[in-house]
């Protein structure tokens, strides 16, 4: 029996002495979940559009200030120009208003809405 002391490098064998590193590996960017933000999606006539909501403006207000040319008249719930239908995103909007059952009645259930009287919650 050999005498000689162990160490720690004694009990390894056929080891190469220097560790051999792998090529850097490109790096992913961390992954980071995108939440799309709930988009108002309206058709008006034959045109389609998509509001990014704003809490507490009109349908008629988001869309104006998004370039989003919705046709519209008085304002005030009277005339119907800026009758829409809600396609996606209802949840995002308001009950209708006293005006709009008064206007719309049945039409309401069918997903219109009048964009000046509808407010985003
Ligand atoms: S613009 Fe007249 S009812 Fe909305």
């Amino acid at each position: 029996m050999s005498k000689k002391p162990l160490t720690v490098g004694s009990l390894k064998e056929n080891q190469p002495t220097q560790m051999k590193m792998s090529p850097p590996q490109p790096m992913e960017p961390p992954n980071r979940k995108t939440t799309a933000q709930p988009l108002i999606k309206l058709k008006q006539h034959d045109r389609t559009f998509t509001l990014t909501p704003h809490s507490g403006r009109t349908i008629l207000d988001c869309a104006l200030s998004q370039n989003q040319p919705i046709d519209y008249k008085c304002g005030k719930g009277n005339c119907e120009k800026c009758l829409v239908k809600v396609v996606a995103g209802s949840a995002l909007i308001s009950p209708p208003t006293a005006i709009e059952w008064s206007k719309l009645n049945k039409r309401l259930a069918e997903g219109f809405r009048l964009a000046c009287q509808t407010k985003i919650n």
